[in-house]
């Protein structure tokens, strides 16, 4: 895979690029248009965390959701931009303002979310049903860490 010959300091530059392109976007947008895109995205995630519970538990081959899981290290990448200042209410949002008083928390979460993800993504590719299982579960438990502290009950 020539993606694996890409060095650190292509990931490093290509993730800033990305959250800086997030901030553009999150700043160009009204609050509530933030708000939308950012519960549009948590939704996604909680969609494809839905269909890979089911895969394990019916037992379905877990190399299908290889893709889920980059969706997922892509997100949370995104997370630490999409709460900008003025977005703290409104638009039905359930973030708590935790998230605003206690940001280096908030981002580190986000930051475990990725690299768990990521750990998700290549054991799915592996097809391997235990060790894909365990890591849904490391994966999940960093979602729920984050809803205890972060967002109100939906
Ligand atoms: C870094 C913190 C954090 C992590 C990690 C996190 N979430 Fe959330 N999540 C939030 C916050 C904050 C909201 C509320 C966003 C809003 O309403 O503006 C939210 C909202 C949601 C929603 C509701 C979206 C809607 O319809 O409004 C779902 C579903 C969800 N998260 C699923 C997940 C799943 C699944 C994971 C793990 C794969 C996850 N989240 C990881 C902080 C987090």
């Amino acid at each position: 895979m020539p993606v694996q010959g890409l060095g650190r300091g292509f990931w490093l530059g290509a993730a800033t690029a990305l959250s800086v392109l997030g901030a553009i976007a999150a700043y160009a947008a009204t609050p509530d248009e933030v708000i939308a895109e950012r519960r549009a995205g948590y939704k996604h995630m909680g969609e494809v965390f839905k269909a890979m519970k089911a895969g394990v538990e019916s037992g379905a081959d877990v190399a299908q959701f290889a893709t889920g899981a980059g969706d997922i290290v892509a997100w949370a990448t995104k997370i630490p931009t999409m709460f900008p200042p003025g977005t703290e209410t409104g638009g039905g949002t359930h973030a708590l303002p935790a998230v605003w008083s206690d940001r280096p928390g908030f981002d580190k979460l986000a930051g475990q979310l990725r690299t768990e993800a990521g750990k998700l993504q290549t054991v799915a590719a592996t097809g391997d049903k235990a060790a894909f299982v365990a890591q849904f579960k490391a994966t999940g438990a960093v979602c729920g860490e984050c809803h205890r502290t972060y967002r109100a009950k939906l």
